[in-house]
């Protein structure tokens, strides 16, 4: 490895900044090991070896938008819509809470069906139930004050990654009737409204180049979320990018080890989209500096409908399988599985 790459990994790592030349390089170095090395130092002294499990609830796969990246666009008339009822809901947070999990992440697209009144009986249902459990929302972009309603009804955390932070990137992935502006004013919004906030972006999406990606990680210095997520980009058959090339391993394994380095103190999730590309991506994942895995809880038959893009993983297990089967894959990376609410760390 040249010297150059290891003093800019050292100055990383000392919490210094570097210039966009030296993360462009950074990003595109393929010697790995040093800032593999350097990522999993760092989340040992923030997180020890925990890995924190999020009950993944997949609740509706209605979109209204039609991103050219996803499998669930609204002119993709082959998915099979679904939705889950708020008792469904509730069934899959009480498997939940009996496997462990003290996190419930409600993710969907954005399907008006869930109206706010909707979506705030489900949050204060969950919270009556479980009132140790953190409950996550991930239901795309909103008003300030439906953002400022689901916080109320007990919604302490909202994901909703930026996708790229370049405006003309943006335009190439998405149509007309979404912007960039109004995606980053929603992230601002929900920080200011007080939910610990989780961004990030696809890695090797269509037309994305280095810079985009340098672009990516001072946009999140920017926005300091708590929570982190990437994962590579798969093609969906059924969508305007059906015959693009997936995102790399290495590239998405070395940006975890780079978030790492510039969040120390992030959630950063080993996910199902790095599992999907190789069989040991999430173990990868975890080793590269991500401390979170979000196994699947939604019902068995509704799992295989909620694809975002193909050969989705954990499809045809039982909750109970997805939560041993994650479980083992930790102990094999050498960290280990707890159940705690895992709050992101005062920083
Ligand atoms: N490949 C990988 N990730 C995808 N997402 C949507 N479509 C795809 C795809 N084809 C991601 C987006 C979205 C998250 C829920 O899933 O980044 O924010
Ligand atoms: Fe936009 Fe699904 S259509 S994330």
């Amino acid at each position: 490895m040249n010297t150059g790459i290891k003093d800019t990994i050292d100055k990383l790592k000392a919490g210094l900044d570097i210039s966009d030349a030296e993360l462009a390089l950074l990003v595109r170095e393929t010697g790995e090991n040093y800032l593999r090395e350097c990522a999993d130092k760092v989340r040992r002294e923030n997180y020890s070896d925990k890995v924190f499990l999020r009950g993944l609830i997949e609740f509706t796969n209605y979109c209204k938008n039609d991103c050219y990246y996803c499998g669930i666009r609204k002119s993709n008339i082959f998915s099979q819509r679904y939705r889950l009822s708020q008792e469904q809901i509730l069934d899959c947070c009480k498997e939940g809470y009996e496997l462990g999990f003290r996190t419930f992440v409600l993710q969907g697209g954005e399907d008006p069906y869930f109206t706010d009144d909707r979506i705030c009986s489900i949050v204060s249902a969950i919270k009556k139930a479980y009132p140790d459990c953190a409950v996550t929302l991930s239901t795309g972009e909103k008003e300030y004050c439906s953002y400022k309603r689901f916080f109320e009804a007990g919604a302490e955390r909202y994901l909703l990654r930026h996708e790229t932070a370049d405006p003309v990137h943006y335009r190439k992935l998405h149509p007309e009737s979404l912007s960039l502006e109004h995606r980053k004013e929603c992230l601002f919004n929900l920080k200011s409204i007080g939910y610990q906030v989780g961004s990030g972006f696809m890695v090797g999406s269509p037309f994305q180049t280095t810079s985009n990606i340098v672009e990516d990680l001072r946009f999140l210095q920017k926005l300091q979320p708590d929570m982190i997520g990437i994962g590579p980009f798969v093609a969906h058959s059924q969508t305007p990018f059906a015959s693009c090339p997936n995102g790399s391993l290495a590239l998405t394994l070395r940006l975890i080890s780079i978030l790492r380095l510039m969040f120390p103190y992030a959630l950063i999730p080993s996910t199902t989209a790095l599992g999907t590309i190789h069989p040991r991506g999430r173990e990868l994942g975890l080793k590269a500096g991500a401390n979170v895995v979000m196994p699947n809880l939604s019902p068995v038959d509704v799992r295989k409908k909620y694809e975002l893009y193909d050969n989705k993983i954990c499809t045809g297990e039982e909750s109970a399988q997805c939560r041993s089967c994650l479980e083992a894959r930790i102990v094999s990376a050498g960290y280990k599985a707890v159940t705690d609410r895992g709050d992101v760390v005062p920083h």
